[in-house]
């Protein structure tokens, strides 16, 4: 797998000539962050966190909004970091979270840096992929908030595959890959001949790593007598904060312990659903790909479920700017005013049903 790459240029400045509206966007909305790559390289990153402001009587008086806050059917909500261990924070781990209003604020956030009429590719796990209410759900939520042009939707990993394609000089076109999307609740085990998808090798697992934040959590919360959100712990792991109590910061080595003790322990459990799925070392797959963010932290436990496989560069966006990828062959037409690309000769046709879906 290389990282210079000849099919894929690198997502490089501006371009000058870019339009003032309407950009090809890569639009990964996880249970854990949501993730934006656009044409012009631009990329944005913020946790899927949102919390509630509950309406008080100053708000009546129109209450100043941030930029860190929508409003959702008359409540302000916050998105984002200052979102992590607000106590009026909404659960996401639902299975049908994007029919609730967190969804829709999360949506609403990302609508301020996606220009209206850009053409958006965006995901679902799959095990909701499959159900076309859910497809046709997202795909007009997308399109009405983010005032989009056409909107695509694919199964998450899929956007993995045409990202692992572009990064790779060695892969052709017809050849069966096996991705292994880690994230926060679900992994994706996405079976791709080619830009066919083969259903009866994919499956789409309740195993992310935010159960192991969460335990972690819930035990500092105890140790520490404060109540420690698991994005707390994840930023500590990502060595971006650090947990404090009585004044003091906590351990990060300790926690670090403690996290990769539970993480060995999931990667076994993903192991054991890999094997049943492609065998004991997917042995009819010219490669297995790990990605998602999940994978940062389960790929050393994981990679020797077979011989060469990858973890993918910047395994969090594979996906966003996979779907940046489909985005580009969906509106060729958009590429000529908007440089830089994506792909030129030999990237695969678009997914099956591209067309029909795209709204
Ligand atoms: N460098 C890293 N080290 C450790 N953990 C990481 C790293 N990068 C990301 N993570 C964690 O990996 C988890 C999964 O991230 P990701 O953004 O892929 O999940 P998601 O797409 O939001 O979830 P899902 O796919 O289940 O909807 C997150 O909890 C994230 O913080
Ligand atoms: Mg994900």
């Amino acid at each position: 797998m290389s990282h210079t790459s000849t099919k894929r240029r690198a997502n490089g400045e501006a371009s000058e000539q870019k339009r003032p509206t309407g950009k090809l966007v890569g639009l990964d909305i996880g249970y854990g962050h949501t993730k934006i790559a656009m044409h012009d390289g631009t990329r944005h990153l913020f946790p899927s966190a949102v919390a509630a402001i509950p309406p008080s009587t100053v708000e009546q008086y129109g209450a100043p909004v941030a930029d860190d806050e929508v409003v959702v059917e008359e409540i302000r909500c916050i998105v984002g970091h200052r979102a992590i261990a607000h106590p009026d924070r909404f659960d996401n781990l639902h299975s049908v979270w994007w029919i609730l209003p967190q969804y829709r604020a999360l949506l609403q956030q990302a609508a301020k840096v996606v220009p209206p009429q850009s053409v958006v590719v965006t995901g679902l796990p799959l095990q909701a992929y499959v159900a076309s209410q859910a497809r046709e759900l997202v795909k007009n939520l997308v399109k009405s908030i983010l005032k989009a042009k056409r909107v695509f939707v694919a199964p998450q990993g899929v956007g993995a595959y045409y990202y692992a394609y572009g990064q790779s000089d060695s892969l052709k076109e017809n050849q069966k890959i096996a991705i292994v999307d880690i994230g926060t609740r679900t992994t994706e085990c996405i079976a791709m001949a080619g830009r066919e998808n083969l259903p009866t090798h994919s499956a789409g697992l309740e195993l992310g790593v935010s159960d192991l934040y969460h335990t972690v959590a819930r035990e500092l919360s105890e140790k520490l007598e404060r109540q420690v959100d698991p994005y707390e712990v994840e930023g500590v792991i990502r060595r971006e904060r650090e947990i404090r109590a009585q004044g003091r910061g906590y351990d990060p080595q300790a926690i670090d312990n403690r996290v990769s003790h539970l993480a060995a322990a999931r990667a076994q459990d993903i192991r054991h659903r890999l094997v049943g799925l492609w065998g004991e070392r997917a042995p009819e797959f010219e490669l297995v790909v790990f990605c998602g963010g999940g994978a940062h932290l389960l790929f050393p436990f994981l990679k020797t479920y077979r011989e060469g496989a990858v973890l993918l560069p910047e395994a969090q966006f594979a996906n966003a700017l996979g779907f940046l990828d489909i985005a580009a062959m969906m509106a060729p037409e958009e590429l000529i005013h908007d440089a830089p690309e994506t792909h030129d000769s030999g990237s695969p046709a678009l997914p099956q049903g591209a067309e029909a879906v795209a709204g």
